[in-house]
């Protein structure tokens, strides 16, 4: 719902501006004079400001002044008596979006803020859209080419395409926030915003009032209107990260959203409806929780109508050489004379290490590796101590499930291989052979027997 804040002096003017546009469906705030409006300015999310040109104390012409410096995009329509058009062209010139004469034709003054409103609304998109583009997000910045990751690109691609809720679980690191955005950016939201909320970083009030807003004077402290996420990503994806900590009074809120997409934000009467498409995240394990009475089965059964499970690193070691390429190329750049090459110690401590904070983890070592390395080698010295010394250790149990047969067994032990050979040799299938020790037509045999197009 878009917010107008009308200032004017005359009290009968503000009530017939008020009955005008909220019968049009837009949530009106008014203010006697320009002090107090710009307060609310400051502090509220409006979405255009109509205001009186001649006010005592601060003048409208001010007014105008001040909001364009501290929201230089929302829109200020000024309304101007008879006889003042040379303060309009002057108000123009300090980018008011528009000026009415008073009196006004209603008729009029509803299309021009309809206009106005339709101009906010693609100026802020257009913001997003440059703010998303900057953040360097593409579907492309997902890397990994393991088969649980391929099985993970083609959930998304299908659960893109729907407005189903997805829950991504999996531990610390792996990845998770990635797939909800490029869950979001591959839909047909991609357009409209994607907010996200750390439902675990908050206390119960804030989180309540920053997820569904709060009037003003709601409580001590909301000295202003404002809107909460699920209306700020109204059309777009509200992405819940660390659903599992959200308290159980907000689990029953939240429930109610879900299924019948309107609000009243806290300290407030009037129902808001919103169109969202919700995603959430979560690295600890909320059916053990609902198994517990410590989450809501309802609500669980809600938020993860689809399920993404984001393995390990440790699970899909395959995916470490094409991860330590693509942060080394982001760390250092993809000059091609300039390479980063790392020493067959460094590969192998990477491998031989369990990853706990996975591929955050990984990203942070490499990092640290590019600064400190010197003559264009990675060497163990230039790896954390933690990582130095780490066995080689090759552990079945992590690998291979129980009860698999042996030849199954073997050949699943083969296919990483061959997998792990190629991602490290940047897909040049000689060099891929020679390092394993076989010959070209002999990894080529491998290739086709476990269907790896490179
Ligand atoms: N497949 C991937 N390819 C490239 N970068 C990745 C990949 N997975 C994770 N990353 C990087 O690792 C870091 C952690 O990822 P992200 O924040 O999405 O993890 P998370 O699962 O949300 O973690 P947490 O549970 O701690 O919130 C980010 O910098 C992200 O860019
Ligand atoms: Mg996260």
């Amino acid at each position: 719902m878009e917010t107008i804040l009308i200032v004017d002096d005359e009290k009968n003017y503000l009530v017939v501006l008020e009955a005008l546009l909220s019968a049009e469906g837009y949530e009106i705030v008014t203010a006697n004079d320009a002090k107090a409006a710009l307060a609310t300015v400051r502090e509220a999310d409006l979405d255009m400001v109509i205001t009186d040109m001649k006010m005592p104390g601060m003048s409208g012409m001010e007014l105008l002044e001040k909001c364009k410096k501290t929201k230089p995009e929302l829109p200020v329509i000024m309304m101007t008596a008879f006889g003042t058009i040379e303060m309009a062209v002057e108000a123009m010139k300090k980018h008011a979006y528009d000026y009415i004469q008073k009196p006004f034709e209603n008729e009029q003054l509803k299309l021009t803020v309809k206009k106005a409103l339709e101009n906010y609304r693609l100026v802020k998109e257009n913001k997003l859209l440059t703010e998303a583009l900057s953040d360097r997000f593409k579907y492309g910045n997902m890397i990994g080419k393991s088969k649980s990751m391929i099985e993970v690109y083609d959930l998304i691609d299908k659960v893109s395409r729907s407005k189903a809720s997805v829950l991504i679980t999996g531990p610390s690191g792996t990845g998770k926030e990635l797939i909800s955005k490029a869950i979001h950016y591959q839909g047909q939201r991609k357009d409209r915003p994607f907010i996200s909320i750390n439902c675990g970083a908050l206390t119960e009030t804030l989180l309540e009032s920053e997820l569904f807003g709060h009037e003003k004077g709601a409580f001590t402290g909301a000295v202003a209107m404002k809107k909460g996420r699920f209306e700020l990503a109204d059309g777009g994806t509200l992405f819940l990260d660390e659903v599992g900590e959200m308290p159980p009074s907000l689990q029953v809120k939240l429930l109610r959203v879900l299924q019948e997409m309107e609000f009243e934000r806290v300290g407030g009467t009037r129902t808001i409806n919103v169109d969202v498409r919700v995603l959430s995240a979560s690295n600890r394990n909320i059916k053990e929780d609902v198994t517990n009475g410590m989450f809501r089965e309802d609500l669980y059964y809600r938020l993860n109508v689809i399920h993404i499970d984001v393995p390990s690193l440790q699970e899909r070691v395959d995916d470490i050489p094409l991860l330590v390429r693509h942060f080394i190329e982001k760390f250092h750049g993809a000059d091609k004379k300039n390479k980063i090459e790392l020493s067959p110690e460094a590969w192998k401590a990477l491998y031989a290490y369990p990853w706990p904070g996975n591929v955050r983890e990984l990203e942070n070592v490499i990092e640290r590796a590019v600064v400190l390395h010197s003559g264009g080698i990675i060497k163990v010295d230039d790896l954390p101590e933690e990582l130095i010394g780490a066995e080689a250790e090759f552990d079945v149990e992590r690998f291979i499930p129980p009860n698999v047969p042996l030849p199954k067994a073997l050949e699943e032990i083969e296919e990483r291989l061959v997998r792990r050979a190629l991602a490290q040799c940047n897909n040049i299938q000689s060099h891929a052979a020679e390092s394993l020790g076989i010959t070209k037509s002999l990894i080529q045999h491998k290739m086709k027997k476990y269907n790896i197009i490179v």
